[in-house]
């Protein structure tokens, strides 16, 4: 039986959000209802109202979430009623060429739910990144649904669902990052903040914060940068240099998404240094650089999408670590939330005010 539940909808370009009465249909083959518990706010969100991602409106918003799987469809045998589980943003095949070389998240057929959530009239519902989870219960893909300790609180383990995930990924997944590495991540939102928690995680000697708002610096430090640099008043580029001995760092994290931190990134790294790209730019952004610039200098520039996550590999490692206390993804949670707050959230969102803001149901 299908079910009526309450959903946060973006029903056009630039409309606020509200909450409205959707409908979830019973899983069929290959997919599960999960009953969400928690859902984080992320910038992707706001793109999505805003028009920024695509035009297929209404969007059912939401992805960055934990839950209890309710039911399951037929052949699904990974996860059961009752599991608690993060969602990722699209089940991955198993079969295609980047997944039999051991990197899916390049695969070539991921899929989300068949079946389409809907309004009480009928319409059907587009839900940001294939999840829909600001709603107390959504439809996914059984393989969008990764298992992981029960005991951890649901509105911290939502958050690897995306934003924190794609940070700690940048840094231990596309960078590499090492003990006794020196690292510098230019932007320090929930990002930026998740790559700096990352490289301390995996050993870095030196971990220097670049930002152009002194409060972001601060969070960064407890995040476990041992350095920061505000780069409104100082050159980024100079100051990294300075802090590793005059040759750049090991790793750089661009994490912001705009021309002129691309550019400081690349020249920030060592000669044979690593730049890894999260932040991501708008369609028109351009660089212009000296290709003797690119040609002259060794290492590697990589971009680093959902960090380059393996979710059955990286959630369940991850909240283990949060759960010794050894990774404290609860800093990321600035503040809980209802499903009618989630406007509020994205002007929030947009002052800088927050980490993450997390609704709880
Ligand atoms: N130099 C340094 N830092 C900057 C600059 C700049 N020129 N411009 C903005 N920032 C800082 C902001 O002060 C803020 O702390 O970058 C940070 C961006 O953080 P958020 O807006 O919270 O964004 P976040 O969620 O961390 O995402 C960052 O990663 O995955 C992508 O789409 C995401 O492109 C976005 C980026
Ligand atoms: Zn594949
Ligand atoms: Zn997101």
């Amino acid at each position: 039986m299908a079910q009526e539940v309450r959903g946060v909808i973006a029903p056009g370009k630039d409309e606020p959000v509200r909450v409205e009465t959707i409908v979830v249909p019973d899983p069929g083959p290959g997919e599960a209802v999960v009953k969400i518990q928690a859902c984080g706010v992320c910038h992707t969100d706001l793109h999505y109202k805003q028009g920024g991602i695509n035009d297929e409106f209404p969007f059912l918003l939401g992805h960055e979430a934990a839950g209890v799987v309710e039911s399951v469809g037929a052949g699904v045998t990974d996860v059961a009623p009752g599991d608690f589980v993060i969602l990722n943003w699209r089940a991955v095949c198993g079969n295609c060429r980047a997944c039999l070389r051991g990197r899916p998240w390049y695969c070539f057929n991921t899929h989300n739910a068949q079946q389409k959530m809907t309004l009480t009239d009928g319409t059907e519902l587009s839900p940001a990144l294939g999840i829909g989870a600001f709603a107390e219960k959504t439809l996914v893909a059984a393989g969008q649904c990764t298992k992981v300790d029960p005991s951890v609180a649901p509105q911290v383990a939502g958050l690897l669902g995306c934003g924190v995930m794609a940070g700690i990924g940048a840094a231990i997944n596309t960078g590499n990052v090492g003990r006794g590495d020196t690292v510098a991540v230019i932007g320090c939102g929930g990002v930026g903040d998740a790559a700096i928690a990352g490289a301390s995680l995996a050993g870095a000697a030196k971990v220097i914060a670049v930002d152009i708002d002194d409060r972001k610096l601060e969070t960064a430090r407890s995040m476990g940068a041992t350095h920061t640099v505000n780069s409104r008043s100082t050159d980024p580029v100079d100051a990294i240099r300075e802090l590793t001995g005059g040759f750049g760092a090991d790793v750089v994290i661009e994490a912001v998404g705009r021309p002129e931190t691309y550019r400081q990134a690349f020249y920030a790294r060592d000669l044979a240094g690593t730049v890894v790209l999260v932040g991501v730019p708008t369609p028109e952004m351009k660089l212009e650089l000296p290709l003797l610039d690119v040609f002259g200098r060794g290492g590697s520039l990589k971009s680093s999408w959902y960090g380059d996550c393996l979710p059955s590999r990286d959630f369940p490692m991850l909240i283990d670590l949060h759960l010794q206390g050894r990774l404290d993804l609860g800093a990321f949670v600035t503040e809980t939330i209802e499903l009618t707050d989630v406007e509020k959230a994205f002007e929030r969102m947009h002052h800088g005010d927050v980490l993450r803001s997390v609704v709880v149901l």
